[in-house]
Formats: structure tokens, sequence, C-alpha cells
């Protein structure tokens, strides 16, 4: 039966070899690190993300703490239907302070979504308690979760939305 012998030449140097390959692994060298996200295997080895990538939390708001994000200082755009609440950023063109529906901007938007209408007299003021949207049709309802299903599906649900003082 062969036996390993650490005396032959080739063992010796296939052995370095290997403690050789593992310490590149363990300790690459500043030149392996790619400056940049590589789109290629030979732009990096062993390639880490600066950072964690930005996760969203799932947060309870209430009318005044959902208003701030109404994307005029450029940051997040978020509005609510129904009682969820919808993170709309990548729909900065439709939300934000030069789109068409920036009304809903930080908004509990159901009774717009439910009326098909974006006028300022479809939002509840932010000190007021949440629209029950309880003398609204069937038709309306039904609107309304139209627009929830499209948003569900387009957009990310990054929190409910409860009364001022439940929180
Ligand atoms: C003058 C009448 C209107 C026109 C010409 C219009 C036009 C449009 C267009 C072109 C889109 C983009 C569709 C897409 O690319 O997916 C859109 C989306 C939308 N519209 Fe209208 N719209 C009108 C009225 C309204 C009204 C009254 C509402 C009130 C609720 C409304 C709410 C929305 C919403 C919520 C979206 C989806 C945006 C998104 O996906 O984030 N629209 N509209």
């Amino acid at each position: 039966m062969p036996s390993f012998n650490l005396g032959a030449p080739i063992n010796t140097a296939l052995l370095l070899y290997i403690l050789y390959a593992v310490q590149r692994i363990l300790f690459p060298p500043a030149s392996a690190k790619a400056k940049s996200i590589p789109t290629e295997f030979k732009h990096g080895y062993s390639w880490m993300p600066k950072a964690h990538p930005p996760t969203v939390l799932f947060t309870t708001y209430t009318p005044k703490t959902l208003a701030p994000f109404n994307g005029k200082d450029g940051g997040r755009i978020l509005l609510a239907i129904d009682g969820t609440v919808f993170d709309v950023t990548a729909g900065r063109n439709f939300y934000g302070p030069n789109g068409m529906y920036g009304n809903f901007a930080g908004r509990d938007a159901s009774r717009g979504m439910a009326k098909q209408s974006f006028d300022e007299e479809m939002l509840t003021p932010i000190d007021q308690p949440l629209d029950k949207c309880d003398d609204l049709t069937p038709e309306e309802i039904e609107n309304m979760k139209g627009w929830y299903d499209h948003f569900a599906n387009k957009y990310i649900i990054c929190g409910k939305l409860v009364e001022n003082d439940a929180i």
C-alpha cells in the first residue's frame, strides 16, 4: 500500500503550495480586493461588500410619523392604503413633489384610491383619527382593494398605519 511520504519532493512541494493557497484565502493581499463590485471572476477572488445592503424594517406608523415620508427632501416616499404602508420610493415620478399623485405621499391614500381621486379633500388631516372609510360604496371598496393589489405586486410593504395615540 502506498504511504504518504513527506520527504518525497513532490509531496513537500504540494504541501507548501496548499499552505500558500490557504493563507491567500485567509489573508488575501490588498491587491486581490476589488474596489468595485466584480462582474467577472478575474476581478477578484474574495470580494465582500463594504457594508450590508440596506434592509427595510417593518414599522408601525401613525398619520403624524408617516407624513415626513413625502419625498420633498429627496428621501423615501411612503403611503398607506387600508392600513398597510407601502414604500413607493421607486415610483418617485408618480408620488414625488412634482408627481401627478404627489398628494398621496406620506399620507393615507385609501379614500382617494377608492374614489379614484387625488384631490386634497380625499386626505384626512394628519392630526385627526384615521379615515374609517365606512361611508364608501361596495364598488369603491372594491376599487381600493384593486389598487391595494396593484401596490402589493409592485412595491414593498414596509409597515402598518395605526391611530396617532396608538403608539
Ligand atoms: C387625468 C386622468 C388620469 C390619467 C391621464 C392618468 C394616467 C396614468 C398613467 C399614464 C399611469 C401609469 C401607468 C403605468 O405606467 O403603470 C397611471 C398610474 C396610476 N394612476 Fe393615474 N391617471 C389619471 C387619473 C388618476 C386618478 C384620478 C387617480 C386617483 C387615484 C390615479 C391613480 C393612479 C395610480 C395610483 C397609478 C399607479 C402608479 C403606480 O404604479 O405607482 N390616476 N395613471
